[in-house]
Formats: structure tokens, C-alpha cells, sequence
């Protein structure tokens, strides 16, 4: 097996926390929790940010430059006292006093983080360090939204956390997996170095309302098209499997993270298995069982698999998914009707 723990080197460091902002020790200043989360206008961000906005002593401050984020997503937080909305871009420093850092900034679908590579592996390697650096400052723990990218098309099946992935450093998706595992490794020299508290969070498919429409990741892609009418394109041969976990679920493992005591990487994602023609038919079956199902050519480098194990997540932060794909797909069905215009069914 091709994976190895001797020379991963210790997780753990020796040097102690950067020293947070002197008024949390403060007796007589009752602050609340300070939140950056960057990438916050997104699509798993903006639902992070509705949890955390939940809780009276959360204070959230969101980055985002729009990218593939939408102020829209965060409507009904503008203007909130507990709410703050920069647009700002993390490969640019940013200086703002907060405790605990959310770095989800990063376009996540193949069809954004292609568009424009070198802009990609920018955002993930000098954001992650301008956000590092930010941490280290101001004494915040901070967390990273990695992926199973970082496994690339793997030879081991299914994935543990401890598999160093077989990634093809000079394909068209190195931009994102390479980029995410430098990301990955910064995370952890500046945590071994400087101290940093540091989680890592690796995501498998995740699913859910304010995804965007026609961006090319295959559930709203089958969804869009059911919607419309289209024949529901499956890249060949459509035996390939993906898990797709739903983002109620994706958040509660992302914040369970960030509380516990446990630096990661950890997978967070649902091991329940698809392939994409079954993913095809159910999506057919809820939304319109008249659409045709057509096979179309694949993509360079398209993993043939995908499958978390989730142990850990489950025995360290006590978290496993509860949402079942048929269950969480018709909020997203719903959801998209609203934003295509389309009349209830
Ligand atoms: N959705 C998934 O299935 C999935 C899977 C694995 C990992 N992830 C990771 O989770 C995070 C969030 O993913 P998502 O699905 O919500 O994607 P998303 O594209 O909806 O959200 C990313 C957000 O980051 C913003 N952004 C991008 N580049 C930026 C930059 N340079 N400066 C500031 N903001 C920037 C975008 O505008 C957007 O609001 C990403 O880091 C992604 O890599 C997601």
C-alpha cells in the first residue's frame, strides 16, 4: 500500500500558541468570538456563516472577491451588528483581529478553478500563507477546507487519511490538488514552526441549495438539466464513483473540527458510494423521469473513484453524516426551481 506514517513526521509541536489578543483574558471585557471566514459568499461558506451567525456570541467578519461567491447568499446577514462583509482577495495581506480563522477561499468547481490556474494555485498558496500569517499575528486558530483532490486519482480504495494520494503534478487540475497540498503542507510547517493552532479539513463531494447552477460539478449539473428538460450527460463509462455528502452535515464536521483538539488532516464526507449512472437515475427519478440519460467523453485526470473513510471524524469528533442523497436532493431541487424561475412541481 503506498501509503506511510514514518516520515510523515510529528504532527505536534513544541512551541507554544501564539499568544491571542489580551482582551480574551480580560475580566471585565465580555467579548464575543471573532470569526473570519474567507470564501464566506460560497456555497459551503454562506451556510457555515448562517450556523455560526446562530450563536449570540459569534462575531463573523467574510472575505470573499465574488469570484464564485454572491453577496446574494448572504442577504439576510447584511447589515447585522454581529456581521461584517469585506471584498477583499486573499492573495492580498488582510489584518483584522480575530480568534478563530474559516479559510474556505478557493474556487472549488473544475469548470472556475480551470478558468484561470495560475489565479488558482495563488489563491491556495500565497491566501494560505496570507492567512497563516494573519493567524500567527493575531493568536487565531485556524482551519483548512483541503479536499480528497489531495488524494488525486487514487490507487487505494477507500481513502484513509494517512494515503499520500497519486496526483499528476502537471495536469489541468494541478492548479487546485497541488495547490490544496502545498496548502496542506504550510498548514502544518507554520504549526510545527510558529506554534499555530491549525485544523485541516479534507472534503469530499459535497452537495446542497446556493450551489451554483451550471458549474460543471455533476449533481447540479444532472439537476439544472432535469430541470430544463436536457438529457442528463454522464461522462463515460459512468461507472466511476463519487460520495456526495450534504452540506448540513459538511458544516457540522467543519465546526466540530474547529472546536475540538484535533489538527487533522481529517476526512469529512459521506461514504456512501455512487456511480454516476445511479447518481443519473435517481436525479431523473425525483425530478423528472421523462429526461434521457446520455453518455458524453470524460475529462483529463477525472478520478475513477472516490470514497472517504470517515473513522476518524467519527471516533475524534464524534461526527458522521445523517443526511441520505434522497433526502438532501430535493432542497436542492427546490432551491434551483427558485433561481431558474421555474413554478413549483
Ligand atoms: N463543494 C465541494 O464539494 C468541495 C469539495 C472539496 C473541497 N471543497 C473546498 O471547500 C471550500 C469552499 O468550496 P465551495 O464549494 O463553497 O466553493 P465556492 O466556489 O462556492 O466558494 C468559494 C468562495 O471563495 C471565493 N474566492 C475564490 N477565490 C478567492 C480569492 N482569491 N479571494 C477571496 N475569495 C475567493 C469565491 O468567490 C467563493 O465565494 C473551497 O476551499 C473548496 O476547495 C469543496
Amino acid at each position: 500500500m503506498p501509503s506511510n506514517n514514518a516520515s510523515n513526521g510529528s504532527p505536534h509541536t513544541t512551541k507554544p500558541a501564539p499568544t491571542p489578543s489580551p482582551l480574551r483574558a480580560s475580566k471585565f471585557f465580555q467579548s464575543n468570538m471573532r470569526i473570519l471566514v474567507t470564501g464566506g459568499a460560497g456555497f459551503i461558506g454562506s451556510h457555515l456563516v448562517d450556523k455560526l451567525m446562530e450563536n449570540e456570541k459569534n462575531e463573523v467578519i467574510v472575505v470573499d472577491n465574488y469570484f464564485t461567491g454572491s453577496k446574494d447568499n448572504l442577504r439576510k446577514w447584511i447589515g447585522h451588528p454581529r456581521f461584517e462583509l469585506i471584498r477583499h482577495d486573499v492573495t492580498e495581506t488582510l489584518l483584522v483581529e480575530v480568534d478563530q480563522i474559516y479559510h474556505l477561499a478557493c474556487p472549488a468547481s473544475p469548470v472556475f478553478y480551470k478558468h484561470n490556474p495560475v489565479k488558482t494555485i495563488k489563491t491556495n498558496v500565497m491566501g494560505t500563507l496570507n492567512m497563516l500569517g494573519l493567524a500567527k499575528r493575531v493568536g487565531a486558530r485556524i482551519l483548512l477546507t483541503s479536499t480528497s483532490e489531495v488524494y488525486g486519482d487514487p490507487l487505494v480504495h477507500p481513502q484513509p487519511e494517512s494515503y499520500w494520494g497519486n496526483v499528476n503534478p502537471i495536469g489541468v487540475r494541478s492548479c487546485y490538488d497541488e495547490g490544496k497540498r502545498v496548502a496542506e503542507t504550510l498548514m502544518f510547517d507554520y504549526h510545527r514552526q510558529h506554534g499555530i493552532e491549525i485544523r485541516i479539513a479534507r472534503i469530499f463531494n459535497t452537495y446542497g441549495p446556493r450551489m451554483n447552477i451550471d458549474d460543471g460539478r455533476v449533481v447540479s449539473n444532472f439537476i439544472a438539466q432535469a430541470l430544463r428538460d436536457e438529457p442528463l450527460t454522464v461522462q463515460a463509462p459512468g461507472t466511476q464513483t463519487r460520495s456526495f455528502c450534504y452540506v448540513s452535515d459538511m458544516v457540522d464536521g467543519l465546526m466540530r473540527l474547529m472546536e475540538g483538539k484535533h489538527t487533522g488532516p481529517i476526512n469529512i464526507g459521506n461514504p456512501g458510494e455512487f456511480t454516476m449512472l445511479e447518481l443519473a437515475e435517481t436525479v431523473k427519478e425525483i425530478v423528472n423521469p421523462k429526461v434521457e440519460i446520455k453518455m458524453v467523453e470524460n475529462t483529463p485526470d477525472d478520478p475513477r473513484q472516490r470514497k472517504p473513510i470517515i473513522s476518524q471524524a467519527n471516533e475524534s469528533l464524534g461526527w458522521e453524516p445523517k443526511v441520505k442523497l434522497r433526502d438532501g436532493l430535493p432542497h436542492m431541487v427546490e432551491d434551483f426551481r427558485q433561481r431558474l424561475g421555474l413554478p413549483k412541481n
